[in-house]
């Protein structure tokens, strides 16, 4: 062989030696030996389930943890699966190897949700939908929002003060649901946003009941709302049609969107997107919202140093007559660590599902095919290696930022939250509000969690508001 010849055929090899190792590194194929994580399958079909509901969620993944270590198995509404309570665990996961991991939900979620919701996929229609998320929640177009959210923040505190007994929780779902319309539809007709949020309601109460078709079950009521949801979602559209409205909300860059083949997307893709982000939306930031206000009237001093903070930015606004600025929500240090050691301290999403779509290999133990992997966020918010004496609030641990993947209220990797500056945003503008002008009292013995499936405090945390700004003009008035 010539000598050129020779060296083309010697590279040759070795390209192929050393791209067959590069393919196979990325694919984490299994070696024979490797074993299944410790850990118990439980009963035949039922497997862990009732050992996990029947008890706080917490002591089961905390037990489980003490007892095998950061990664092990077990068996959990009819599935196999394997849990993972280290950051480099989840951040295999969820980051370097998410390709291996898809997202995984039952069919009845995905069928209520609408099955075309941006969270139930992966590869090149998960980035791009992704991308107008992101792009509609962007930081310079919440800078815009400021001040709608504040008149939503202001309507809401107004509805509750008086001094009769709400539940925090359901007023945080009206809040948060509220926000997020705006963030989505920009300035909407009342009829439609009546509208929207009558239908919502109800498929909100039937998301969690048994799946089944009989009529007039919470399930089959759910179905039809959300039926009526995507017609009004189309309604929408059309309407912006005719009038050639083109708006920067995420219905507008769902509606603007084009592929490379001048492709749009259908009503039906646009509308399972939108009712997935408004989904996603609620329940978390009013879960949120709702421990924060434990949390600040449980703690005096804190909540004594978060109203001199908000104090000082309000009377920078001659006494709150005029609007907060975006600059003013970006400087609410103390607030804004309060509202981070909420997060870690209630932890609302515990964990998350993915499905392993090969057999993959991570720290010499199989994780199988088909079987689930539940990164555990709540037990690495709760890990005294990460978090000193985790079960102590204390919003000063977030004056140094945490480790790396060690903290993750938001989730991480290509699936994590597009929506976490947005959510920050409208508790800043809720707390500023209330702190300033209002004072809050929690009624009766507080101290349980109920799952919704988000951890709330039991009850949904019942209390009274008062509009203090009220009450010292009656008592001047008075005087
Ligand atoms: C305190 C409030 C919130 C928390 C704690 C939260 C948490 C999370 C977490 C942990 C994930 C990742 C789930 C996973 O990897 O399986 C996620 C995803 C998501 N969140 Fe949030 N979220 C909040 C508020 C919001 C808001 C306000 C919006 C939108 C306005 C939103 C929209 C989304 C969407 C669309 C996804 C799916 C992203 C994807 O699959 O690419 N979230 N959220």
């Amino acid at each position: 062989m010539e000598r050129g010849g020779l060296l083309l055929y010697i590279l040759l090899v070795l390209s192929t030696f050393f791209s067959y190792i590069f393919l196979n590194k990325n694919k984490i194929k299994p070696r024979k030996r490797a074993k299944l994580p410790p850990g118990s399958m439980g009963w035949p079909y039922i497997g862990e389930t009732l050992q996990l509901y029947s008890q706080d969620p917490n002591i089961f993944f905390t037990t489980k943890q003490q007892r095998y270590g950061e990664i092990f198995k077990s068996h959990i509404l009819g599935c196999p699966c394997v849990m993972l309570a280290s950051p480099e665990a989840a951040r295999f996961v969820l980051v370097t190897h998410a390709h291996l991991f898809k997202p995984t939900y039952p069919k009845s979620k995905e069928q209520i949700i609408g099955p075309s919701a941006l969270f139930f996929h992966e590869g090149d229609y998960h980035t791009k939908i992704r991308k107008l998320v992101q792009g509609s929640l962007s930081l310079e177009v919440l800078r815009n929002l400021v001040p709608d959210i504040e008149t939503i923040a202001i309507s809401a505190l107004e509805s509750w003060a008086g001094g009769h007994i709400i539940n925090t929780f359901h007023e945080m779902k009206e809040f948060s649901f509220d926000v997020g319309i705006l963030a989505i539809f920009g300035h909407l007709d009342t009829y439609y946003k009546e509208a929207l949020k009558k239908n919502y309601c109800m498929v909100d109460k039937g998301y969690n009941s048994f799946p089944n078709t009989i009529p007039g079950t919470l399930y089959n009521k759910a179905v039809l709302a959300r039926k009526r949801l995507s017609q009004l979602v189309s309604e929408i559209i059309c309407d912006r049609r005719e009038k050639r409205l083109d708006k920067k909300d995420l219905l507008g860059c769902l509606m603007q969107y084009k592929d490379e083949k001048g492709q749009i997307l259908t009503d039906n893709q646009i509308a399972d997107n939108i009712i997935g982000v408004l989904f996603a939306a609620q329940d978390t930031t009013a879960s949120a919202l709702t421990w924060i206000l434990k949390f600040l009237h449980d703690n005096s001093k804190l909540l004594e140093a978060v109203k001199a903070e908000q104090k000082v930015i309000y009377e920078s606004n001659e006494d709150g007559s005029k609007s907060l600025t975006w600059s003013q929500t970006r400087s609410m240090i103390l607030t804004h660590r309060a509202i981070l050691e909420s997060l870690r301290m209630s932890s609302i999403i515990s964990f998350t599902f993915r499905e392993a779509v090969a057999d993959v290999e991570y720290k010499g133990y199989l994780i199988p095919k088909g079987w689930k992997v539940m990164p555990l966020f709540r037990n690495i918010h709760h890990n005294a290696e990460f978090f000193s004496d985790p079960d102590k609030f204390d919003p000063l641990r977030f004056e140094v930022a945490p480790k790396p993947n060690t903290f993750m209220p938001f989730g991480n990797g290509v699936h994590a939250c597009p929506g976490n500056e947005l959510a920050k945003l409208e508790m800043l503008i809720l707390i500023h509000h209330l702190v300033t002008n209002f004072r809050w009292e929690v009624v009766g013995s507080q101290n349980g969690i109920q799952y919704s499936p988000f951890p709330v405090p039991q009850n949904g945390l019942p209390a009274r508001f008062w509009n203090q700004t009220v009450s010292n003009q009656r008592q001047q008035e008075c005087a």
